[in-house]
């Protein structure tokens, strides 16, 4: 029979690797608790209109990435591909800006999406993000980088940097826009086929192309934070003030666009020189009229999503063994039970206990021992069962002594 691999562009998680991306998530449960954030936990699957209109029709995203499929009714739903829309309709659909404060809500889960894999960059992938509403200022937006940028710090991810930008509003966006298009359509002939068409369909995509001549044609066109009107102007100088306050190194890279178009005003990407080619670890910004293009009320937004697998690549090894182990062996079969009533009495105390149940001899037991890097083997034989007494081997010293049965409590407050 042929064997089943598991879809291109994903993967499995197992030990060791499990062990990092356990303590990745302890991390973020603990660290955004301190900002007040709560957690909450969307569907995988939405009606695909979520994404359509929340991301916009004209993303890459939407147009060529999505896995979106028709259920046996006949619905379109599809896969998240990111999980920003899906908190504004699950707070507009439980009524929760009226009835949560503060609105902080963090997650952690799977996304897809089709692109092509690679180092970094998966179909199935997990982000975990943090998304804030109801406060206009910029102060938030500067709380939200510097929260980012502080946990990449305290998991000890090296070489980031901080880009930020805006991408303007409903009032200044379409006139700038018309500009863009003009000094694009200058140069149309020499823009790649994608730009050409991101000309009528999305403008703002053109900085984004990773093509070299069009990276350098388009260092030439004007730019958003040229062209804000004074309320974005002001916001996006308030930005700069408070990270300055909250001592965020940044740089303003004016060639931010995010690849969704919800945003207004804010927009930031933090990225890592140690990540080669996908180095965005994470990025986000202001969505101002998210909540109302989905149907919900007037709230403002603004938020970030990491990619975990990115960081993951990067984190040091993590020594997730907090408590030690012990291997229960036993000399001979016949005290097979003796071992496993000793092996009850160390879990139910809470203690990491391991033992064999087809093990011949105590060498082949003591292999074991070594492989799950037991602290101590506890030994049984005929001579400690007849004096109740337990043999514990320090696997580390080397060292043995015997303990009687009635100080096993005292010896594991000690030593365990
Ligand atoms: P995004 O920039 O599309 O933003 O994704 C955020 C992060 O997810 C990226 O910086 C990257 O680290 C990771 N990522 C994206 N695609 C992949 C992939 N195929 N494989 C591995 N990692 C990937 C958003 O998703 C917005 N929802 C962020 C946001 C939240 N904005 C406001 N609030």
């Amino acid at each position: 029979m042929n064997k089943i691999a598991a879809p291109k562009g994903t993967g499995d998680i197992y030990f060791p690797e499990i062990g990092k991306w356990q303590y990745l998530e302890d991390k973020i449960r603990n660290y955004f608790s301190r900002f007040l954030y709560k957690e909450i936990r969307t569907p995988i699957f939405e009606h695909s209109e979520l994404f359509s209109r929340g991301i916009g029709s004209e993303t890459d995203v939407v147009q060529k990435e999505m896995y979106t499929f028709q259920d046996k009714a006949g619905r379109s739903l599809t896969l998240r591909p990111e999980n920003t829309a899906s908190v504004v309709r699950a707070a507009i659909e439980n009524n929760l800006f009226n009835e949560m404060f503060p609105l902080r809500f963090f997650y952690i889960g799977p996304m897809f999406r089709y692109e092509k894999p690679q180092k970094g960059r998966m179909r199935q992938f997990h982000q975990f993000g943090i998304e804030v509403f109801a406060d206009k200022s910029a102060r938030v937006d500067a709380e939200v980088i510097y929260a980012a940028f502080n946990f990449l710090k305290e998991i000890h991810l090296c070489g980031t940097e901080v880009e930020i930008s805006s991408v303007g509003c409903g009032q200044c966006r379409p006139g700038f826009l018309e500009k863009l298009k003009t000094a694009a359509k200058e140069q149309e002939k020499e823009l790649c086929g994608e730009c050409q068409r991101r000309i009528e369909t999305n403008p703002l995509r053109i900085f984004d192309c990773k093509n070299e001549s069009c990276i350098k044609i388009s260092a030439a066109f004007p730019k958003m934070i040229e062209h804000l009107c004074g309320e974005c102007d002001t916001h996006f100088a308030e930005l700069q003030t408070a990270l300055q306050v909250l001592k965020v190194e940044y740089k303003i890279n004016p060639r931010i666009v995010r690849g969704l178009d919800y945003y207004t005003k804010t927009a930031f990407e933090i990225t890592s020189n140690q990540l080669g080619a996908q180095n965005a670890v994470l990025g986000g910004g202001r969505y101002d009229n998210l909540s109302n293009e989905l149907g919900g009320p007037d709230i403002v937004g603004t938020g970030f999503a990491a990619g975990m697998e990115r960081i993951i690549l990067h984190l040091q090894d993590i020594d997730r063994k907090q408590r030690k182990t012990i291997l229960v062996a036993y000399q001979n079969p016949a005290l097979l039970d003796h071992a496993l009533r000793l092996c009850e009495t160390l879990w139910s105390s809470g203690i990491h206990a391991y033992m064999e149940y087809d093990a011949k001899n105590l060498k082949k037991q003591f292999k074991k021992g070594d492989r799950i890097s037991a602290d101590y083997t506890f030994i049984l034989g005929d001579e400690e069962l007849q004096h109740n007494t337990i043999s514990v081997k320090d696997m580390k010293a080397r060292e043995q002594i015997t303990i009687k049965q009635e100080d096993l409590e005292q010896w594991l407050k000690t030593n365990i």
